[in-house]
């Protein structure tokens, strides 16, 4: 039989390379070998506010984006999270299971909550590795493929089934991480030292799986570049040109050492238009798929039903199991 695969991405905007170096391609890649679950996971979404009427149009942009770089509804099963009531009803007997503290640790979370100071942060943020866990642990999952700052949470659901099962009896299956050597860290093109984010306020450090041929020009003509000269992968020393570096290795398929040898010789200019270039011609017919797709709703919205139907009898039957375990069903 063969195993099975979780992950998700958060309507909160559309996606950027980011989530496709570090997630999405992995996820196409996955669908021949696993069992696959891809949820758009608007649950979360609302862990911080949304406008109600972009939160909806977000959801079909990942349902799209899902669908452009390559998930095929054929072999993956693509839901939406809130169509499935599970999630969140294993989210809430998880969090019974929770302490505060095992969340307070949660790096994510210290950071989102420097901003507002930990009284108004709400509940939902803090709570939400919680949610994740139940996403993950309601399918069986073996293999979790995301970016590097996931990481944490994973270890969190392991911890919590671990706990689970020793507790109540074995009940959760341990999921496994799955993140890149290159690129599960594509760091923002204006400030290496942060990871490249949908919350980028220029937006300037972002590239957008939606920006046009000319945007995505200019974004990285201009991204910055370190102190010293030379195209050499050196994440420590040379952090700007070794982010750009790993998104040319990821568009091309190119060695770090091919990539050394062909631009060695050559300045950050030069460099900078040969990405542009690969990088343009990589993402654009993903963008007119975006495109296309989103102009179909009614069979965006066929696809996401047929993902419930595959979904929600394997959902219902765990939180069954997991309410019997605990002493609450009848
Ligand atoms: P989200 O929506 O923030 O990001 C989606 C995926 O993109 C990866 N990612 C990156 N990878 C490399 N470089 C970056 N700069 C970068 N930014 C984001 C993320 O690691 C992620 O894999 N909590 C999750 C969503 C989630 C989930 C789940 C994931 C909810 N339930 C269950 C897996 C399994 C999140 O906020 O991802």
């Amino acid at each position: 039989m063969k195993e099975t695969v979780f992950s998700g991405v958060k309507p909160t905007s559309i996606p950027h390379i980011g989530n496709y170096i570090g997630a999405l391609r992995q996820w196409v890649e996955l669908q021949k070998d696993y069992n696959c679950y891809y949820c758009i996971v608007d649950d979360h979404a609302i862990t911080v506010p949304q406008d109600p009427k972009m939160l909806r149009e977000q959801i079909y942009a990942i349902a799209a984006t899902y669908l452009a770089v390559g998930i095929d509804p054929k072999k993956s099963t693509l839901f939406l999270q809130s169509d499935v009531a599970q999630h969140t009803e294993l989210g809430w007997l998880l969090m019974t299971q929770t302490k505060m503290g095992e969340l307070s640790r949660m790096t994510q979370y210290k950071d989102k909550s420097k901003k507002t100071g930990s009284e108004s942060a709400g509940v939902g943020l803090f709570a939400y590795p919680v949610l994740m866990a139940a996403d993950i642990l309601l399918y069986d999952t073996n293999k979790v493929p995301v970016g590097h700052d996931q990481m944490q949470h994973i270890e969190f659901t392991r911890f919590l089934a671990r706990r689970f099962n020793e507790k109540f009896g074995q009940t959760f299956v341990l999921p496994q991480p799955l993140i890149q050597k290159v690129g599960a860290r594509i760091m923002s093109l204006k400030d290496p030292s942060k990871k490249m984010s949908k919350s980028d306020e220029s937006g300037a450090g972002t590239i957008m799986l939606t920006d046009e041929d000319d945007v995505i020009q200019k974004k990285i003509m201009r991204a910055v570049t370190d102190s010293t000269a030379g195209i050499s992968y050196d994440p420590e020393k040379k952090p700007a040109v070794s982010n750009l570096m790993s998104i040319y290795h990821h568009v091309t398929g190119d060695t770090m050492k091919k990539i050394e040898d062909d631009f060695g010789g050559k300045g950050y200019g030069d460099f900078k238009k040969a990405l542009a270039e690969v990088l343009i011609a990589h993402l654009s017919p993903i963008r007119t798929k975006i495109n296309e797709y989103l102009k179909n709703p009614k069979e965006l919205n066929k696809i996401l039903d047929e993902g419930f139907e595959k979904a929600h009898p394997i959902a219902e039957k765990k939180v069954r199991a997991v309410k019997d375990k605990m002493g609450l069903a009848r």
